[in-house]
C-alpha cells in the first residue's frame, strides 16, 4: 500500500513537470552569474513588482526581493514549486516573495512593473499577444536566451560564453 502511494506521488510530480515543459518550457535554471546580470539590467527600484513566468526554483525571485522588489513567481511543476518555497523559507525578505501554483497563461499581468521569462521560443507568439493585451505602458520585459520577434529591444546584455538578456520597454 505504501509503495503504491509513493509511486503515485512520484508519478503526479513527474506528470506536472512534463505538463509544465509542454505549457512553457522544461526546467533549466537561469545561471547564477546571469541572475546578477538580470538584476543589473532590470535596475529594480524598491517596491516594484517583478513577475517571473515559470519561476522554477525561485532563484530570481529571491535575488530581486533582496534588493527590494515585490517578487511574484508562478509555477505549475510541483517539484519546482516546492523547491521554490523551500528557497523562499530561508530568505530574510520572504515577506516580499509570493510563489503561486498557477499557470502563468491564466495570470493577468497588468500589475507587473518588470516581467522576466526563460521559456521556449515556440510559446513566444502567444506570449507576445498576451503582453500586448495586458501589460501597462512602461513595463520592462526581459527575455533570457531568445529575443521576441518583431519587438525591438531597448537593451541587449551580452557576455562571452553566456546567453543574451533582451530588455524591452512596453
Ligand atoms: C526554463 S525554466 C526557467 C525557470 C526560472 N524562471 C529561471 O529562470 O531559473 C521554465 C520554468 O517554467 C515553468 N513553466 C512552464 N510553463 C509554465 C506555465 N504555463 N505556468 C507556470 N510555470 C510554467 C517550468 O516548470 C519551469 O520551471
Amino acid at each position: 500500500m505504501t509503495a503504491i502511494i509513493i509511486v503515485s506521488v512520484i508519478f503526479i510530480f513527474l506528470l506536472t513537470a512534463f505538463y509544465a515543459g509542454w505549457r512553457g518550457a522544461p526546467w533549466v535554471p537561469t545561471r547564477k552569474e546571469d541572475v546578477k546580470r538580470f538584476l543589473k539590467l532590470a535596475n529594480i527600484k524598491p517596491g516594484q513588482k517583478m513577475y517571473d513566468l515559470g519561476c522554477g526554483d525561485g532563484r530570481l525571485l529571491c535575488a530581486a526581493a533582496k534588493i527590494g522588489a515585490q517578487a511574484y513567481g508562478f509555477e505549475i511543476s510541483l517539484p519546482l514549486f516546492i523547491a521554490a518555497h523551500i528557497r523562499r523559507f530561508f530568505q530574510k525578505d520572504k515577506c516580499r516573495i509570493k510563489i503561486l501554483y498557477r499557470d502563468f497563461w491564466k495570470i493577468n499581468l497588468s500589475d507587473a512593473d518588470i516581467v522576466y521569462f526563460f521559456l521556449m521560443p515556440k510559446v513566444y507568439p502567444k506570449l507576445k499577444k498576451k503582453f500586448e493585451k495586458e501589460l501597462k505602458s512602461g513595463t520592462i520585459v526581459i527575455a533570457y536566451v531568445w529575443p521576441i520577434k518583431e519587438w525591438i529591444p531597448a537593451k541587449i546584455d551580452t557576455k562571452n560564453h553566456c546567453s543574451n538578456l533582451y530588455l524591452y520597454k512596453v
